[in-house]
């Protein structure tokens, strides 16, 4: 049975900056993660997934673009951008996907929201947790509680994915450094990065294990990180 075409968000809606501008590249990177996720991550169509800091639903796409299906068992779409989640909720919203907008304080992308910090999923409910492009905004306080939260979501088999700014013999967390990556920084949080021994041990003190590092081969120069219940 031929699927219908899927909607894509406008440009406005699309985070990630140039990368994910025009139709073909942000299908292309929708679908390129979900293939990874499953040779990394043993997505499947089985799977119940948290994409957090969803944004517009770039995964979802390539999720519903990839599996023979359209779906997996739960696609969980999380962010604090109403406006993007109601666009994901109206145009994505669908048997096995679902989106929660959560009201939770990140000084570049809700800083009037509240101090309680939530995944908006139970514990020990996630077999593939996936973050792109998060860390690279976040402080240093809600970095190590996050991998917290992650740790306690994800299922005995489960596995973390995401990426953010790591070098050796830098600060242990700094915002904006100046003369780093491709851009020129602006704004509060917009580009985060960590000593990797810091974030490292932000990773075991949550009770996770790092299971894959690839270092600086994704957006702006991120680097990958696959994370398993220690
Ligand atoms: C650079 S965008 C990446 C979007 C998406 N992951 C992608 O790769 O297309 C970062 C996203 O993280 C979201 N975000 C930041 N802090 C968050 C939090 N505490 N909970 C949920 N989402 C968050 C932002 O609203 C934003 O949509």
């Amino acid at each position: 049975m031929k699927r219908k075409k899927t909607t894509l968000p406008p440009g406005k809606y699309r985070m990630g900056g140039k990368h994910f501008k025009n139709d073909e590249a942000f299908v292309r990177t929708a679908v390129r993660d979900v293939k990874r996720l499953e040779r990394l991550a043993d997505l499947s169509e089985g799977s119940r997934l948290l994409d957090w800091g969803c944004g517009a639903g770039r995964l979802a796409v390539g999720v519903r673009e990839h599996f023979a299906s359209g779906r997996i068992e739960d696609y969980h779409g999380v962010d604090v951008q109403p406006d993007l989640i109601g666009w994901a909720r109206e145009n994505l919203t669908a048997p096995g996907y679902r989106f929660t907008c959560v009201d939770v304080a990140n000084e570049r992308y809700n800083p009037a929201g509240l101090p309680e910090r939530t995944l908006a999923t139970d514990p020990d409910s996630v077999d593939v947790f996936y973050a792109y492009s998060v860390f690279s905004h976040m402080n240093d306080e809600d970095t190590a509680a996050y991998l917290n939260l992650i740790s306690e979501a994800l299922s005995g088999r489960g596995r973390a994915f995401l990426t953010c700014f790591v070098e050796e013999g830098v600060p242990a967390w700094e915002e904006n450094p100046t003369g780093y990556g491709p851009l020129e920084w602006k704004g509060r949080l917009h580009c985060t990065r960590f000593r990797r021994q810091h974030f490292e041990a932000h990773v075991a003190d949550a009770g996770l294990a790092v299971d894959r590092f690839v270092y600086g081969r994704e957006t702006d120069g991120q680097s990958l990180y696959v994370l398993r219940p220690q």
